[in-house]
């Protein structure tokens, strides 16, 4: 090869670490989005409203739709999970101006819709677990999975006050809760992240439901077309001889 080409070659291999420059290298929990577990995502969609909501539209999501998927009867729905004046027709947004979110927090909050499509759920899922106290941050939180992270841990009242464990300068991202800060334990917590990762899975994907259904409906036509055809074939078989 001569130098050009070999140097070409060698720019080339350097892309795909220049764009993985931006993730970290903490290791992703796993998590499998459930969408036939309703009462995970009635929970999922409950702790959304409480928690995030406030900040992160969903605004391809309609309420209507999400009560009548969810198994929610609309009169629960609207007095549980909405602020009295929202049309149960419209799409889950908040109030949150794009330019006041920039300006509050570096970044507007993003709209959450596709956000596990994104980043995949075991993504959202163990960034969400990964809020740690850093008091040189402006919310006093970072982040081990998205460094200096410009969200507050909106969740630290279920989960309690959350520090990096460090042996001198090297952590390895290991976090440890604070014993009785939070309203959760840690299996509660896990089980509550999981509910509102699970949510927020069925949120980018609410035809996934639907698709599985009409694909055993198909699965059942062709079984029965088959068993027509092959009677059919043994008829026209008959008149052969
Ligand atoms: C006080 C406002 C606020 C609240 C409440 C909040 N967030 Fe955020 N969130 C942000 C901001 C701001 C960002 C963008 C951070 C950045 O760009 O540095 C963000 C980013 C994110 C991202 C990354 C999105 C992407 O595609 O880049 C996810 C996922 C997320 N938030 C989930 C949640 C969930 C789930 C909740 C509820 C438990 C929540 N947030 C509550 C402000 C908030």
């Amino acid at each position: 090869m001569t130098l050009p080409v070999r140097l070409a070659a060698g720019l080339l291999l350097l892309v795909p670490t220049l764009a993985l420059g931006a993730a970290s290298n903490v290791p992703l929990e796993s998590m499998r989005p459930d969408h036939s577990n309703l009462p995970s995502l009635q929970r999922g969609a409950a702790l959304y409203m409480n928690f995030c909501l406030g900040c992160h539209s969903l605004q391809h999501q309609r309420h209507n739709r999400t009560a009548e998927d969810l198994g929610i009867p609309e009169e629960l729905y609207l007095e549980n999970l909405l602020f009295d004046d929202v049309d149960i027709g419209s799409h889950i947004t908040n109030a949150m101006p794009h330019q006041g979110g920039r300006e509050w927090f570096g970044n507007a909050p993003p709209d959450l819709t596709m956000t596990t499509r994104v980043h995949g759920p075991a993504w959202v899922y163990t960034f969400l677990k990964s809020f740690y106290v850093d008091a040189s941050r402006p919310f006093g939180v970072n982040n081990t999975v998205w460094e200096n992270v410009g969200m507050p841990h909106a969740l630290v009242e279920l989960q309690g006050i959350p520090t990096l464990v460090c042996d001198g300068d090297r952590c390895d991202g290991t976090i440890e809760v604070e014993a009785g800060s939070g309203l959760m334990d840690e299996a509660q917590f896990n089980a509550a992240v999981y509910d509102l990762v699970n949510f927020l899975d069925y949120v980018g994907e609410p035809y996934k439901q639907d698709r599985q259904r009409i694909g055993v409906y198909v699965l059942l036509f062709l079984v029965i077309l088959f068993v027509f055809t092959f009677l059919l074939g043994r008829e026209y078989k008959k008149d052969l001889h």
